[in-house]
């Protein structure tokens, strides 16, 4: 058993990539009960058992880009495309405040559509109506200028998943226009304005080996992002990963405990692609050292079109349903669901 690995980790919040790699390469479930319970210390230590809330509002399913494991890929002939109004979004602000929620996460695909006036003028939008709120963007790549816009017109935060730190397994995720190199340079770049940034992988994708999980986390751990966002890949049927297998919960757990030892401040959430593996995939992150869950409170006609993986949870249910739901489910892990914009402890070093 690797006690002693799991205890430097858990004293020094660090390991070498050697002992990171063996860590992975050599876990046992023992070592997974062991490291799972010092996850769950350490982030008590930081948050208590509070499990943030943000409700997510997927506004596009239009993609410029063809992530070869997305099912919004733009060559997805399939795929129902749907786009939601700035008053759209208004209403499922209204609708989660009412509920609670005091973070909301615009998600969509790169759709030209949305403008940085219009963007610019929904986030002015919400503040104006809920300032007690944060705002969290998901918009993929943009340019700095872009970027600036939008922090100024007063979104918080920015999630943005680096996929893969190893630049080769990301050419193989991507097609050639996309590179690392520019996905790394834009979570720079919000992290200079003076977002909270979040970075983050899929666990299990295509040609991921524990090596490119090293380069993940040796990365997060020096970029110091305030979220990380960390899920399995589940394959989704009309995309050329549709044979591919999916990640595993066991390993997706595992990860979820070593990244809440290396940050931990860290605002980690239990992915809606780990419930979707495993029916009790949230609880079990959450023990593993998890606190933020995302509620989908996009309207209930467009959920089910928002496919980035096959069978997502939660398309059929209204956005009360789901916070009844998780309530249970985080008590039940020991959780407590809060009304709270729920802010990173990690200082935001602001360049600009
Ligand atoms: N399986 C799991 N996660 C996926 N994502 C996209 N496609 C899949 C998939 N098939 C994740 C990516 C992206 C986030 C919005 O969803 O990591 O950054
Ligand atoms: Fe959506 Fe349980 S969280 S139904």
């Amino acid at each position: 058993m690797q006690t002693e690995i799991i205890n430097k980790l858990y004293w020094t919040g660090d390991l070498t990539d050697e002992e990171l790699k063996q860590l992975i390469e050599n876990r046992t479930e023992e070592d997974f009960a062991l490291l799972s319970q010092k996850a769950r210390s350490r982030c008590d230590e930081e948050y208590g058992n509070k499990v943030y809330m943000r409700g997510l509002i997927e506004f596009s399913s239009y993609c410029k880009n063809d992530c070869l494991y997305c099912g919004l890929r733009r060559s997805n002939r399939n795929a129902e495309r749907y786009r939601l109004s700035k008053e759209d979004i208004l209403n499922c602000c209204e609708n989660g405040y009412r509920l609670g929620f005091r973070t909301f996460v615009l998600q969509g695909g790169e759709d030209a559509f949305y403008s940085d006036d219009l963007f610019c003028e929904i986030i002015e939008g919400i503040k104006k109506k809920f300032p007690d709120t944060a705002v969290t963007l998901s918009l993929g790549e943009r340019s700095r200028e872009s970027f600036k816009g939008l922090f100024d017109a007063g979104a918080d935060r920015y999630l943005l998943r680096h996929e893969t730190a190893d630049s080769e397994h990301y050419g193989r995720l991507h097609p050639k226009e996309l590179t690392l190199e520019h996905r790394m340079e834009c979570l720079k770049t919000l992290k200079e304005i003076g977002y909270q940034t979040g970075c983050g992988f899929m666990v299990g994708s295509p040609y991921q080996t524990v090596d490119c999980i090293v380069k993940d986390l040796r990365f997060i751990k020096e970029f110091q992002p305030q979220m990380v966002g960390i899920g399995p890949f589940i394959p989704h049927k009309d995309t050329p990963f549709k044979e591919e297998k999916a990640g595993t919960l066991e390993l997706t757990l595992f990860l979820l405990s070593v990244i809440r030892l290396l940050l931990p401040k860290v605002l980690l959430p239990a992915t809606t692609a780990l419930g979707t593996i495993d029916p009790t995939g949230r609880e079990k992150g959450i023990k593993a050292g998890a606190n933020v869950v995302m509620p989908n409170l996009s309207p209930v006609g467009v959920r089910k079109k928002y496919s980035l993986y096959d069978n997502k949870i939660c398309t059929g249910e209204e956005a009360a349903e789901c916070v009844e739901c998780l309530r249970r489910r985080m008590q039940s892990a020991g959780g407590e669901l809060v009304v709270d914009r729920g802010d990173s402890r990690i200082a935001v070093n602001k360049v600009l």
